[in-house]
């Protein structure tokens, strides 16, 4: 590997392979990619890099079964995990994942322990405190990817719904990473414009589930797995804010003590994303309705994390 950042992806499934076509096609970095299954993780770089003349990128792509080939990364994500099928909740995938997250999470500290981890796994804010709690990296390097894809989701049926571009659409969506997720259309505008003012009650509403409901649409529609093409992008976008070091305000899983009185756990909220990872928590004033739907939210991630402790220590 050269002078360019280097991110490995544990998992070179579906959202880890795509992970690294959109940060190899973003020139963002150089990418290892990593599998339990042989030859997979080799073959999908191999054929990513054999693509690099046609779109015209220069990185370096390598598979490998072996952390060994890790070594030294500046960010590490961790899709290693099971995917949901059709009736399946993000929970139910609690005890496979958090066993994976074990051994995977212990291998990437050991060969790259100044890395900044981004998680993907699900349930994610049990595996960010699993990958958090087993590499015993500092708070501000370990973060989860939630909140950049349901936001997205939010923004996409914004444009739909306002027949608008999707670039002038901005959205947030607080909380845990599950049917508890916050939308928040008083801080989603288009074109500054608060969405309040633009779309009715009832359809606000209605989009407010959909986005609730957006991992579960897909896997309803894929039957044999979940998104990939929305969540992988999101990767890339976090994996840009610290690589060019961009202070993006992005939602991601964050540790969360003082701020939003969350009391020591990984959350989504407003995160300053940039070379030093999650270099700040923003705070904002929420209503008393949204401040409990939080409150509700953040109720749900600490259940898993009970869940999650029990797991880990067995
Ligand atoms: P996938 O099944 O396509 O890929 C998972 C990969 O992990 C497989 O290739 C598998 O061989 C590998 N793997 C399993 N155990 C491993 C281990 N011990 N070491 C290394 N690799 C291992 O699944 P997909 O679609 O890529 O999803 C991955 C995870 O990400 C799932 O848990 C899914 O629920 C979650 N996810 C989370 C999202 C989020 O917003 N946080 C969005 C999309 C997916
Ligand atoms: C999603 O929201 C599976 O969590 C994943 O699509």
């Amino acid at each position: 590997m050269g002078t360019r950042p280097k991110v490995s992806i544990i998992g070179a499934g579906n959202v880890g392979a795509t992970s690294a076509h959109w940060i190899a096609s973003k020139e963002l970095a150089d990418v290892v990619l990593v599998d339990i299954v042989e030859g997979m993780p080799q073959g999908k770089a191999l054929d990513l890099f054999e693509a690099s003349p046609i779109e015209g990128f220069d990185c370096q792509l390598v598979g490998s079964n072996d952390y060994a080939a890790t070594a030294e990364s500046d960010i590490v994500v961790i899709t290693s995990g099971l995917p949901r099928k059709p009736g399946m909740s993000r929970d139910d995938l609690l005890a496979k994942n958090v066993a994976i997250a074990k051994e995977v999470t212990a291998n990437v500290a050991k060969h790259s322990p100044n890395a900044m981890l981004i998680v993907v796994a699900n349930p994610l804010d049990a595996i960010v405190y699993a990958a958090w709690k087993v590499s015993g990296f500092a708070t501000h390097k370990v973060m989860g990817m939630a909140g950049i894809l349901d936001s997205a989701r939010f923004r996409s049926f914004i444009a739909e719904e306002l027949k608008v571009s999707v670039k002038d659409v901005t959205a947030f969506v607080l909380g845990g990473h599950g049917d508890t997720m916050v939308p928040l259309p008083r801080y989603s505008a288009v074109a500054g414009i608060p969405l309040p003012d633009l779309v009715a009650k009832d359809r606000l509403e209605a989009l407010v589930q959909r986005t609730r409901d957006g991992g579960a649409e897909i896997v309803k529609l894929l039957k044999t797995g979940s998104a990939y093409y929305a969540p992988s992008a999101a990767v890339a976008e976090m994996v840009e804010a610290i690589v060019k070091d961009k202070k993006r305000i992005l939602p991601c899983a964050a540790y969360c003590d003082k701020e939003y009185n969350v009391g020591g756990y990984f959350v989504g909220v407003p995160v300053l994303l940039g070379a030093g990872g999650v270099e700040r928590v923003i705070q904002v004033q929420m209503t008393p309705d949204e401040s409990a739907a939080f409150a509700r939210s953040v109720d749900h991630v600490k259940d898993l994390v009970k869940a999650t402790e029990k797991l880990l220590a067995s």
